[in-house]
């Protein structure tokens, strides 16, 4: 993060130093993917790449952003909130300050500088970041703070009902609470958590970003929702009694297999599986046991290809490749899928030459590079100056 160059593109366009600067990272989440929206559990850690914004508040209703990554600039009324086209970068923003006025806190205006290090549309929130960090600049504007599970709930509140996505709360919930050098295990449920702290010597973290292009991902993955929302239906109408997929266990599902359709089966029975191997992830690490660990997070990335299908063939290539590479413990698609990136544990010595083996086995199939970034967890939202 860059304070001064954050702080000097404010002067330069608003004039005057900032009155506040704040930051929200992005995550990667370590298993339990498509678990959130099914009140199951999660396990992500923030990472260390964050949305920034430097603002100050003004005295009337206007809120102008500059986006340093996008070099533009967007204005709107707080009063008169509406989706822009021009700067689709600036509807975070925009929805974030239209859930926080009808939850009832009043804003002011403000001037704002936006800048992120998140790759965008890669899987790794971008947009939990900036719609977490826009809540605390909005925040900060008019004095308040929210208690953060307040915040991550308004964030997650902002990207359905302004962006569209139908998400779970698993990513605005790490922005906002993310504890460095910790995994949160999160019941999506109840909002209970529990920082799990990650082996700090002797394995390292290491993200692969495919550099593909997503697409369809709004679509298939209110699909995806609406699918397991159907499982749910088809039990529910053979009188079993569930709120939710995470109320399911494999032996119920399997016993009503004939009551919903082949895929709704399959994306329910990678649900209620994969909620299973978060449980036994956590475990396995508060006993030191990465290998296990490991060895779950090759098991879910074979449920989401095959029974949840929302892999793809460059994010297969990657774990394929990664599994085949000397110290790996174990690999697998991260976040929403259909390209983005795959989170791998790895021994800490074995880094280096992982980069280079998976990178040119992936080049050699995909016909164009990876990125790699080795992480640790960082903490969560802030303010920082
Ligand atoms: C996206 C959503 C999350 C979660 C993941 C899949 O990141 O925003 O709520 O559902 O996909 O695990």
């Amino acid at each position: 993060m860059d304070i001064d160059r954050i702080g000097a593109a404010f002067s330069e366009r608003f004039g005057g130093s900032p009155a506040f600067v704040v930051r929200a990272p992005g995550r990667v989440n370590l298993i339990g993917e498509h678990t959130d929206y099914n009140d199951g559990f999660v396990f992500p850690a923030a990472i260390e790449f964050d949305v920034v914004v430097a603002g100050s508040p003004r005295a009337d209703r206007a809120v102008r952003a500059l986006s340093l990554v996008y070099g533009q600039q967007t204005a709107f009324d707080l009063d008169r909130i509406e989706r822009s086209a021009e700067a689709p970068w600036s509807n975070y923003l925009r929805g974030v300050a239209c859930v926080l006025t009808s939850a009832g806190h009043g804003l002011l205006g403000m001037d704002a500088v936006v800048d992120g290090a998140v790759p965008l549309g890669s899987g790794l929130s971008s947009s939990a970041a900036i719609e977490v960090a826009s809540s605390l600049a909005f925040e900060s504007a008019a004095g308040i703070a929210l208690d953060p599970v307040q915040r991550a709930l308004l964030c997650q509140r902002a990207e359905r009902e302004f962006v569209g996505v139908q998400c779970g709360i698993m990513d605005q919930f790490i922005s906002a609470l993310g504890r460095r050098g910790h995994a949160l295990f999160v019941d999506t449920r109840t909002l209970e958590y529990r920082p799990v702290p990650l082996p700090a010597s002797g394995v390292s973290i290491v993200i692969a970003n495919t550099n593909r292009p997503r697409s369809l991902t709004t679509s298939a993955y209110n699909e995806r929702r609406s699918q397991c929302e159907q499982a749910v239906a088809a039990l529910r109408q053979q009188a079993v009694v569930v709120q939710a997929l995470r109320d399911v266990t494999l032996a119920l599902l399997s016993a009503h297999r004939a009551a919903m359709t082949d895929v709704v089966y399959r994306r329910a029975r990678h649900v209620v599986s994969e909620n299973q191997r978060v449980l036994d992830s956590v475990q396995a690490l508060e006993r030191g046991d990465v290998r296990t660990f490991g060895r779950l997070m090759v098991e879910s990335h074979a449920s989401l290809r095959d029974d949840y299908q929302v892999s793809c063939a460059e994010l297969d290539a990657l774990v394929e490749a990664a599994l085949e590479a000397p110290g790996v413990l174990g690999s697998r698609m991260t976040g929403a899928g259909f390209g983005g990136c795959t989170v791998s544990l790895i021994e800490e010595g074995a880094v280096d030459d992982f980069r280079e083996r998976v990178g040119s086995r992936y080049r050699d199939t995909v016909g164009y590079d990876a990125t790699f970034h080795v992480t640790r967890a960082a903490d969560g939202a802030e303010r920082v100056a």
